[in-house]
């Protein structure tokens, strides 16, 4: 089900919300007032430590969880194995659920661990549970998205209080993407992809508001400010980083291919960033 909200001269008045049964909703609601226990998983890694600073900043009581369980405010915890879950989520009012191991086993972290996590859930003080996701998952015949998208049902089936926070790709991976990509002079991209990158501070400054406001109950998309190509990204990027290497557009075939080039990867509304990929490049 996509939805759109009347547009304005200023845009979409509010961000959108597509929820599970296929209606739509504005959300998320305002801010609460007063500083929250939260805990954050996947404190650690790029997107959950900014979240963990901004929340910090915002007033709240944090703690960030990781399996090494290092920095300020850290705690132990393993999604893989339920080690320190319970001790982790005692007395957290909200959760923002951003751990996971897209090069491990998502199945086991992402999928079985938010099922751990939500065994372990303090139900007496939980109030608001964000999970990160990904736009697409629904859509794009790729593992780790299967994975994701299961995690997502584990939390709707929950009963918890839940937003799912589906983001778009960071522009630190796509730099990373594209550079795993490139062979010698050149950098071989697949034809009519389309996406829409973030920057991973705009995604954690809407995660953190998202996190500070009431549960959608469904899904909210968060996107960058343009659609571009991947080979469009892959021209900047080469020429910001790799100058004197060569774009090379090639047609791949295939599900997941077609899924990208259909726009199965972009957001269908919801709020967008304004920082561009050219931006991020700049520095
Ligand atoms: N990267 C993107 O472009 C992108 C785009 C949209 C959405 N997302 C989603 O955003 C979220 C954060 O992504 P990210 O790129 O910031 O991730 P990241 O930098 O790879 O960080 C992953 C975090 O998960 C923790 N973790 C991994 N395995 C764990 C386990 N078994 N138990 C507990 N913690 C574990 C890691 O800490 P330790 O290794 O110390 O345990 C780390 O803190 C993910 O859910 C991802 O799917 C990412």
């Amino acid at each position: 089900m996509r939805c759109s909200l009347p547009a304005t001269p200023a845009g979409p008045l509010l961000p959108f919300v597509v929820l599970p049964a296929g209606g739509c909703a504005a959300g998320p609601r305002p801010a609460r007032l007063g500083s929250v226990d939260v805990l954050v998983t996947g404190g650690s890694g790029r997107l959950g430590r900014r979240v963990v600073d901004l929340l910090r900043g915002g007033g709240h009581r944090v703690r960030q969880m990781s399996r090494r369980g290092t920095g300020p405010g850290g705690v132990r915890g393993d999604l893989a194995t339920g080690f320190g879950l319970g001790t982790a989520l005692a007395g957290a009012e909200v959760v923002v659920h951003a751990a996971s191991d897209p090069r491990g086993d998502p199945w086991q972290v992402d999928v079985a661990g938010t099922r751990r996590l939500v065994q372990d859930a303090d139900r007496a003080s939980l109030r608001h549970i964000v999970y990160v996701s990904i736009v697409g998952v629904d859509r794009v015949p790729y593992g780790y998205y299967h994975a994701k998208f299961a995690a997502e049902q584990v939390l709707l089936a929950s009963g918890l209080p839940v937003t799912l926070l589906r983001i778009t790709q960071f522009h630190e991976f796509v730099d990373e993407l594209l550079a795993s990509a490139r062979r010698g002079p050149i950098v071989p991209v697949p034809m009519g992809w389309r996406l829409r990158p973030v920057d991973v501070g705009e995604a954690a400054a809407r995660t953190a508001q998202i996190a500070s406001g009431e549960p959608a109950g469904g899904i909210v998309e968060y996107g960058g400010p343009r659609e571009e190509s991947a080979a469009d990204l892959a021209r900047a990027w080469a020429a910001a980083r790799e100058p004197g290497t060569r774009v090379v557009s090639t047609p791949v075939p295939g599900k997941l291919s077609a899924a990208f080039r259909d726009g199965a990867a972009l957001p269908s509304g919801g709020a967008r960033g304004s920082r561009t990929y050219a931006e991020h490049l700049r520095g």
